[in-house]
Formats: structure tokens, C-alpha cells, sequence
């Protein structure tokens, strides 16, 4: 293969080198096809850009390969657990052991948050969604914690890393606790990072909360699942804010907006709504999927198909698999499982969804378990975040230790009106 690609425009012919990575991946630089003919490429939705290089995560959607740091995601999840994967992706190699001690404590030294923080909750409604709350409070401990907000400060940096990934399950508690009135419980710092969290969402004053460690090991695997996935919506405003020079804090408070959207994390939300509303209709699977078919119809099955896994998603195949322990083992009867198992057979085997290779994605499994295992249905977008947040964090130290980063910038194609004389209002 030649090391350039050649493109002809208006009879001139432009050389663009090819960038080739590790798993060879091609890419054509066209970072100075501006400055050599004045064009720009145009990409909707980014389908086919890439915005940078990185190490962290490689997934071929044909294949369904998902890795972290090169580690398959399933040897991550049956041998693992999520603080050793976020240590790999954040710092690219499995910790040694004294390492691991060290994170973990680290980690675990910073899980409480200050007590004015506590007083946001009071301002905001009961029926607040957490994920507004949650990215509200994230932002906000760039007020706190003015002492680790410098972006070029290593030191600075690791404390704002390990207050991040510390506090996110607390205030993600705190929100689902203001929600249903009850007392916020303190972190445990005895407790694993999943078990410390199970506690703060479901235990009380009055009575003993045993946590299940079949439920523990299955959330602490979704934690796995939702680390990392490239240069996906939420990441790639992480890195975009990020790129400004804005804070770890600051960066992370827009990767959760934007993954709240029901096209990104808010999916797992939908799909649980979805099948509500398939039950409150009374259970017609096979309508819902005409609707999702009608082109007409803005409905979409939640749940089903991806932008880059176009065979399967490695991720839904693992998750399916526990969600079938943990109902088993949880004794769980629901309709809306049932509806959710139809629904996935119904459209595995339409045409439509298979021509257009619409697969069940890890939302539709994990909106599942999460129901299952007691979470609201609002609170699931809430997970996906925790989950995500050392991808975010990866993403974001990678993007600033690089020396080919620039601000994010993107061009455009202008389409609107050419240059018109100002109209005074009483002609208009
Ligand atoms: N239900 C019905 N039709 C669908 C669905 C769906 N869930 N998803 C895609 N299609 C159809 C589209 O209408 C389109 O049909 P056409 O070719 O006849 O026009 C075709 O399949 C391709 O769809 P696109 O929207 O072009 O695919 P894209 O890659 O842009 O979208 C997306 C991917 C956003 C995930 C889409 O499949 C979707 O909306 N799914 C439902 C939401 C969802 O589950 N999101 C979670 C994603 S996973 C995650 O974020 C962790």
C-alpha cells in the first residue's frame, strides 16, 4: 500500500499522507488539505473522522472486539475487577500488586464529600433527574477543589483523578436518596467500590442491608463494560471541553450531559420506558416493532443497534449472560422481562432490523439488570456514568500529555444567506 493518498480537485492533485495504527487501522491526514486547496471534508455525525490518535481502546465493530489497553473485555471481566481496569486504562498497563494497594487506597481515602456540597440537594426538587444533579455537583467540586484544577500539575492531576473516581458513586447515592426522602448514608471505606455503592443507594438506619455478591460482582462487571468505548458522544466532549484547557472537573461535568442524551447512555432509560409502555398497551410486541419499521413513525426500538458494532455487541453478549444469573438468582418476576425477551426474539429475526443489522445493544440488557437489581429506572443513565467516568478520565490525560492536541475547532459548510442590506423593522 502507498504511504499517501492522492485526491485530484479542480485539476490539482493533493498528496495526504496515511496514518496507520497499531491493529492497522488507516487513516488519511487531511490536516492540511485546507492550507493546499482551500477545501474541507465534510462528516456528519463524524461516521468517518477520526479526531485523534489513542491507545486506550480498540474495538472493531465487524468483528464485535472490544479491548482495553489491548486486554479483551471478557478476560477483563471474569478475572478483573473495575478500579484495577480504570487504573489500566487510565495509566495503560495492569498495576503490580503494591500499585493496586496504593490506587485502591487512594481511591478509597477520598469517597466522602464535603458537607456544603450535601446542601445543593436542598435547593433542588425531589423530582430532580440525577443526571442533571450529578453533573452539576461534578462541576461544583471544581469550587471545592480549586487545589487540583490545574491541568498541568501531575500532582494535581492524580488528586483530582482520585477525587473523581472516589466521589461519583456518593453524590450518584446522594441524588437517588434526596429522591425518595430518605437519610443519605456515608460512604463505608471498608467496602469495595461496587458493595460501597449498593450501600449508599439501598441501606437504611432502621434495618441491617445485606449485599448480595452475586448483585455486587454483577455491577462491578457493568462498571467493566461501560469503562471505555473509544471516541464515543460523551468522550469525545470530554476531550473537546478538555482541549480548551478546562479542567478535569469541568471536562468530566460535560462528558455526563452529553451522555445523558437517550441517543448515547440515556438509551438504557428509554428502553426500560419502552417496555412500560409496550405493557401499558397491553403487551403487542409485534406493534411496537411495525411502529419502529414505519418510517413515518419517529419511534425506535431503544436498545437495538449501534454506530459501530454492526454485528454484535461484545458487550450485550456478556451482559446477557449475568443478567440471566442475576434474575435466576434474584428470583425476579417480571412482565416486562418477558415483553423484553419477546421483543429481542421478534426483532433477531425481522428482515428489517436484520438487513440494517440492528442488534439488542448493552443498554437493552443492562436497562434490564439495573430494573432487576432495584435501581430506578431514572438512575440508570447514573451508572453508565460511574462506569464510564476513568474512560472519561483516560481520555482526558491522554488528550493533554500529547503534544499533537489543539483546541477542538471543527469547520463548516456555510448554507445560509449570502450578504443582504439590514431592513429597518417598519419595512419588514
Ligand atoms: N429502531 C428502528 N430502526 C433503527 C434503529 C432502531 N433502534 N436503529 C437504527 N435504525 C434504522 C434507521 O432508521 C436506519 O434505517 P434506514 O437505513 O432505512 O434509514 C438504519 O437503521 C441505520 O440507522 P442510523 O440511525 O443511520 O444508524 P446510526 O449508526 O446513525 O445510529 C444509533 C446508531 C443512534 C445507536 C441507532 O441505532 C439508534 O437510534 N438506536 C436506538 C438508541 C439506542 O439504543 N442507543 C444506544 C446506543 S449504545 C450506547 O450508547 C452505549
Amino acid at each position: 500500500m502507498s504511504e499517501s493518498a492522492k485526491l485530484t480537485l479542480s485539476g490539482k492533485e493533493v498528496e495526504l499522507p496515511l496514518v496507520k495504527g497499531t491493529e492497522n487501522e488507516v487513516g488519511i491526514d487531511i490536516s492540511k488539505l485546507r492550507g493546499q486547496t482551500g477545501a474541507i471534508t465534510l462528516d456528519n455525525g463524524f461516521g468517518n473522522t477520526g479526531s485523534c490518535s489513542s491507545a486506550i481502546t480498540y474495538l472493531d465493530g465487524e468483528k464485535g472486539i472490544l479491548r482495553y489497553r489491548g486486554y479483551p473485555i471478557e478476560q477483563l471481566c471474569e478475572h478483573s475487577n473495575f478500579l484495577e481496569a480504570s487504573y489500566l486504562s487510565i495509566y495503560g498497563e495492569l498495576p503490580t500488586l503494591p500499585q493496586y494497594k496504593d490506587w485502591e487506597r487512594n481511591i478509597t481515602h477520598h469517597t466522602m464529600i464535603r458537607e456544603d456540597i450535601k446542601k445543593y440537594w436542598d435547593a433542588w426538587p425531589h423530582t430532580a433527574h440525577p443526571m442533571a444533579t450529578l453533573s452539576s455537583v461534578v462541576s461544583a467540586l471544581s469550587t471545592f477543589y480549586e487545589d487540583s484544577g490545574d491541568p498541568w500539575d501531575p500532582r494535581e492531576v492524580e488528586i483530582a483523578i482520585h477525587r473523581l473516581i472516589a466521589k461519583m458513586p456518593t453524590i450518584a447515592a446522594y441524588a437517588y436518596k434526596k429522591s425518595v426522602g430518605q437519610p443519605k448514608v456515608y460512604p463505608q471505606n471498608k467496602l469495595g467500590y461496587a458493595a460501597n455503592f449498593l450501600n449508599m443507594m439501598f441501606s437504611m438506619p432502621t434495618e441491617d442491608y445485606e449485599i448480595d455478591p452475586i448483585v455486587e460482582k454483577a455491577l462491578d462487571q457493568l462498571f467493566i463494560l461501560h469503562l471505555d468505548h473509544e471516541q464515543n458522544c460523551s468522550t469525545s466532549t470530554v476531550r473537546i471541553v478538555g482541549s480548551s484547557h478546562a479542567n478535569l472537573f469541568a471536562s468530566v461535568a460535560a462528558g455526563v450531559c452529553a451522555l445523558w442524551g437517550p441517543l448515547h447512555g440515556g438509551a438504557n432509560q428509554q428502553v426500560l420506558e419502552m417496555l412500560e409502555a409496550i405493557h401499558a398497551a397491553g403487551g403487542n410486541v409485534d406493534q411496537f416493532v411495525a411502529r419502529a419499521k414505519d418510517k413515518k413513525d419517529n419511534f425506535r426500538l431503544y436498545g437495538f443497534g449501534h454506530r459501530v458494532y454492526k454485528n454484535f455487541d461484545p458487550r450485550a453478549r456478556i451482559i446477557k449472560k449475568t443478567a440471566d444469573q442475576v434474575l435466576e438468582r434474584l428470583g425476579v418476576n417480571d412482565p416486562l422481562l418477558e415483553i423484553a425477551k419477546k421483543l429481542e426474539e421478534v426483532a433477531l429475526s425481522d428482515p428489517y432490523f436484520i438487513e440494517r443489522k440492528l442488534y439488542p445493544n448493552v443498554d437493552f440488557y443492562s436497562g434490564i439488570l439495573y430494573k432487576a437489581m432495584g435501581f430506578p429506572t431514572k438512575f440508570f443513565t447514573v451508572l453508565f456514568a460511574i462506569g464510564r467516568l476513568p474512560g472519561w478520565i483516560a481520555h482526558w490525560k491522554e488528550m493533554i500529555e500529547s503534544p499533537a492536541t489543539k483546541i477542538g475547532r471543527p469547520r463548516q459548510i456555510y448554507t445560509g444567506a449570502t450578504e443582504r442590506p439590514f431592513v429597518p423593522i417598519s419595512q419588514r
